[in-house]
């Protein structure tokens, strides 16, 4: 009786103690492979989709199709420094994609080149530029000065503001304001892209480049960014490129800008 009592006893709780270790068997499995999941994510999304990744977003956007009146053909300016050209351009977009029926400007990535010392952003902030009218593109001037190309007088300035890091927030920031410029790291035949997902993130000898985003989108299971460059509507897909997300490439996302036109 006491032997019963004791066997009975002594399965019940080693039954209860299977159901335990079972259950917390389970518990530690989904956990590892949640866990898992999460790695696998991380290691194949770039870095500023960890951040956003709550935010509701589209599995694609083209700012091109979103303001159409927006984007021009692009100029060739690849003697120029991307730095430069690429935050002129964008904040004469976004000027566009703000108001449209008052603003067609392109404004003087020249002036950026000759005149600014910290970069296109920071001189569209503190300087603001003129347009292409005044300060066109070429020919190249070799000496910063205030004065039109034919010395008519002095031009409005357009300036940026609110310049910020939009490293976490790249999607959320194009689909409510228009491109950002980020810098990539790329290989050498992105020179010589013409067509497709561009993948080449040229390892060690990668350099780094900064792009212009207007959006992006997938082709099966591969994401890409949509991208401009300096080189000009003649060079990639009229001018743009699809470029592949990945975390080697998009390494340097980290320093991803954009500003606001100031009105
Ligand atoms: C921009 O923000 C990202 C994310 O916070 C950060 O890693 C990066 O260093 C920032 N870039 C600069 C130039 O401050």
């Amino acid at each position: 009786m006491l032997y019963q009592n004791t066997q009975t006893k002594g399965f019940n709780a080693r039954g209860s103690t299977p159901k335990l270790t079972k259950c917390l068997l389970i518990l530690m499995l989904a956990i590892s492979l949640v866990h898992s999941s999460e790695i696998a994510t991380l290691l194949k999304t770039p870095r500023d989709e960890k951040f956003s990744s709550e935010a509701f977003l589209p599995d694609k956007f083209d700012a091109r199709e979103k303001w159409p009146n927006c984007f021009d053909s692009l100029p060739d300016l690849k003697t120029y420094s991307s730095n430069d050209v690429l935050p002129a351009q964008i904040l004469s977009e976004r000027f566009c994609i703000m108001d449209p029926s008052s603003y067609n400007i392109h404004l003087s990535s020249q002036q950026i080149v000759e005149c600014a010392t910290e970069g296109g952003w920071k001189y569209l902030s503190k300087n603001g530029v003129m347009t292409k009218g005044c300060y066109p593109d070429f020919p190249r001037k070799t000496v910063c000065d205030d004065k039109c190309l034919d010395n008519k007088a002095f031009e409005t300035r357009y300036f940026a503001k609110g310049l910020r890091n939009v490293t976490y927030s790249i999607r959320e920031e194009l689909m409510a304001k228009g491109p950002v410029s980020a810098p990539l790291k790329l290989g050498a035949s992105f020179k010589s892209y013409t067509d497709g997902i561009f993948s080449d993130c040229g390892g060690a000898r990668g350099t780094v480049e900064t792009v212009k985003i207007v959006g992006w989108n997938r082709e099966g299971d591969v994401p890409y960014w949509i991208v401009s460059t300096n080189r000009g509507s003649d060079w990639g897909e009229n001018g743009y490129a699809k470029v592949q997300q990945t975390v080697s490439c998009s390494l340097f996302l980290e320093d991803a800008y954009a500003a606001d036109p100031k009105i």
